[in-house]
């Protein structure tokens, strides 16, 4: 059950990454995001790199030292260890995006690759999420305008900023739609972000890297984030969906994400400016293939067949898997439970449900084109994220970023 075959061969995979970023000439990269989820797995990428020292990194913190312990303990949830990488104070700019001052220091003019990852990722309807996703971005490209040492500016975009109808093999349009076109208002603030930033900075050294769904780690599970993972857990529990079971999800994991936005950063000569990070054609996994995949990790012999549901019903499914864990713990077959809010559970099963009809695979052809490696399917390292997360009650689960 505990496949031990991924981390052998992503160690190695991560080893020869490390030696090839390394043979790259020196670069002093500022990321913006470390502390999140796709930041702390792209600095976690170039720990083994003689770049990791040089880099800088914008966080939110009181001050320079509590800034390097955030960054030091984001780094640490993508290894094994624990043991925190060393992170100096002078690598840190403290501040937030949306303020102007934290863009002044003067370290910023040494930079010679930017990544900007940070971004409000909330798919609720948040008052502050244009001030950072568009605004505090175009202020962040301003600054480094004029820095003539930089040599890459690459925007960590969302591949879902697409907009709807566009599948179902979706392919890397350089204009993304903004009005009328979006489920969320984060994946339309992505969006009209990477347009503003083409049209306002066409000499900025501008690459778009677009992750699908990033879930999960390929050999650590869900042990740096469960983000994402148990909508999927509770979509099999429930073995009912508002999408067709023949629906395509695209989903790659975290590390698989950090690297290929690390290489696109560092590789000298790239094609395009805009790329997705994607499982696309080749390790996309179908709905059925997931609850089957699911289904086996519950050691469940035959079970009902997957049940495609309406929209309304999916409230009345929440309230009933709160009753089913209830009797559950009662029953002493659950360990972990505590009380969900199940109205919330319903709003964000109606939001992945949306997302899910759209049934989209992202190319994946311009990240192979560079002679990058494709993503591995979800289905490699889904009983690692399930393993991960076994101690966690539901409601602990959700807190992971819905
Ligand atoms: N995760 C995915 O499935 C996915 C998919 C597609 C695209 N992406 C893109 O990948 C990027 C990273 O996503 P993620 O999942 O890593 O997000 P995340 O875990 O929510 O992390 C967000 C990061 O942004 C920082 N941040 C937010 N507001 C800030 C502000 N005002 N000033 C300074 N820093 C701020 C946060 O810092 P604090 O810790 O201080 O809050 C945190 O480091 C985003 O641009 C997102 O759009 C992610």
């Amino acid at each position: 059950m505990f496949n031990l075959f991924p981390r052998s061969k992503w160690l190695r995979e991560e080893q020869d990454f490390s030696a090839r970023m390394s043979a790259l000439g020196p670069a002093r990269i500022f990321v913006t995001g470390v502390t999140g989820f796709v930041g702390g797995a792209v600095a976690a990428a170039l720990v083994g790199t003689p770049h990791f020292k040089q880099m800088l990194f914008l966080v939110r913190a009181k001050s320079a030292a509590e800034g390097a312990q955030r960054v030091r303990q984001s780094i640490a949830r993508f290894s094994l260890s624990e043991m925190p990488p060393h992170v100096s104070e002078s690598q840190v700019v403290v501040g937030d995006l949306n303020d102007p001052q934290a863009f002044l220091d003067a370290r910023l003019d040494q930079v010679s690759h930017v990544i900007h990852g940070a971004a409000i990722t909330s798919l609720a309807n948040r008052q502050d999420i244009w001030a950072v996703n568009v605004d505090a971005t175009l202020r962040l490209a301003q600054r480094f305008s004029g820095v003539s040492s930089l040599q890459r500016f690459v925007y960590v975009g969302a591949a879902m900023a697409c907009g709807v109808a566009r599948g179902p093999l979706v392919t890397e349009a350089l204009r993304l739609p903004v009005e009328r076109a979006h489920l969320a208002p984060y994946t339309a603030s992505k969006a009209c972000a990477e347009n503003q930033l083409r049209e306002r900075f066409p000499d900025l050294p501008l690459v778009a890297v677009r992750p699908s769904m990033v879930i999960g780690h390929s050999w650590l599970g869900c042990k740096p984030s469960a983000r994402n993972f148990w909508v999927l857990k509770v979509i099999s529990e429930l073995n009912r969906f508002v999408c067709p079971p023949s629906a395509y999800l695209d989903i790659v994991p975290v590390d698989y994400c950090a690297r290929i936005i690390v290489e696109l950063t560092l590789k000298k000569s790239l094609s395009f400016s805009a790329y997705h990070v994607s499982a696309g054609q080749q390790s996309s996994t179908m709905v059925v293939e997931l609850l089957q995949a699911f289904q086996g990790l519950g050691g469940k012999g035959k079970v009902q067949a997957y049940m495609r549901v309406a929209e309304a019903d999916l409230m009345n499914m929440a309230l009933s898997l709160g009753e089913r864990h209830v009797a559950q713990q009662k029953a002493g077959e659950a360990s972990h439970y505590e009380p969900f809010n199940a109205r919330l559970l319903c709003k964000a099963l109606r939001l992945y449900g949306r997302f899910s009809r759209l049934n989209y695979v992202f190319d994946q052809q311009r990240v192979l084109g560079e002679g990058l490696q494709p993503a591995p399917s979800f289905l490699d390292y889904i009983n690692l994220c399930d393993h991960s997360i076994r101690n966690l009650s539901l409601k602990s689960q959700m807190a992971c970023g819905f």
